[in-house]
Order: structure tokens, then sequence, then C-alpha cells
């Protein structure tokens, strides 16, 4: 089937299966590969991406249901001059490792701040928790979220 997307504001249409994710069309066939693929399970947030302004994980949204929807990427944060404020605090805090994590931590935490804008530890925390790391500790991505608020 074809589906017919805005993927970070452009319109965008695919040839898909009906049952591969959205995840699979944004990396596989529209040239998206900043979400990334880990456990295509909903569990550890690194396919993060917003839907119509809802975070959600893409590798649980079928390319069917992307049908005439809005999708903003990792790739779509950053404007022509400069990267996302969010992204520039991830870089200058230290908070990346191996950066596989990093696209989905980077699109929760831009949402974040756009619905609070000056969110305490417990609004990160809460906000973060779908986002898995294996490397960090999280305490990085922490300050970096924290950077991101005063910025
Ligand atoms: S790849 Fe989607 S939540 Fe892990
Ligand atoms: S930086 Fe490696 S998984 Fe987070």
């Amino acid at each position: 089937m074809k589906v017919e997307l805005r993927v970070n504001g452009e319109p965008c249409e695919a040839d898909v299966w009906e049952g591969e994710s959205l995840l699979y069309v944004l990396r596989e066939r529209l040239g998206y590969p900043g979400s990334k693929n880990a456990c295509e399970q909903g569990e550890c947030g690194s396919c993060s991406v917003l839907f119509d302004g809802k975070l959600v994980c893409a590798c649980l949204v079928l390319a069917a249901q992307a049908q005439g929807h809005d999708v903003v990427t990792v790739e779509g944060l950053a404007d022509e001059v400069r990267l996302h404020r969010v992204q520039e605090a991830f870089v200058a805090a230290g908070a990346v490792q191996c950066g596989f994590c990093t696209p989905g931590f980077v699109v929760a935490a831009a949402d974040l701040l756009e619905r609070t804008p000056d969110p305490n530890d417990d609004e990160i925390r809460e906000a973060l928790s779908g986002n898995l790391c294996r490397c960090t500790g999280y305490a990085k991505i922490f300050d970096a979220v924290r950077m991101a608020a005063s910025a």
C-alpha cells in the first residue's frame, strides 16, 4: 500500500507493507536514520518521535497508521543554522557516550521542555522514564536537560 505523511514538515510518500512499523518506514524507506532501532518492543525509547505532536515509540506505530499524519524525528529538531538547544546541551554536558540512545532522549527532552519549560528533577525523571541508556548512568543526561531548560 502507499502511505502519505509529513516528516519534519516535508510531504512524503512511501510504498509499504501495512504491517511494518513507522520506524522501518522512516529509516529504510524515507532516509531518516536518526531514530534508532534497538528493541522494537516499545521498551527502550531509542525510536522516539513526535506523532502529531505526541511523543511515541515509532516501532509501535504501524506504517498504515501514519497515513495523513505529521511526524517529527530527531533530524527535524535543529533548524538550518544551529542545533536544537537540547542537542547543544547534550554535547556540552558530555551526555553522549555510544550515542545509540541519544536521539530518543533528545526528542523526549525537547518534548518535555516544550510542555514544561522549567521542569523539576521529578518531572525530568518522569519524562525520560521511557528511555534507556546503557552507558551514561543518566547523570549527564539529566545535567543536559537542566542545562537546556536554563539556556
Ligand atoms: S526500538 Fe522502539 S522502543 Fe525500543
Ligand atoms: S550513550 Fe550508549 S546507550 Fe546511551
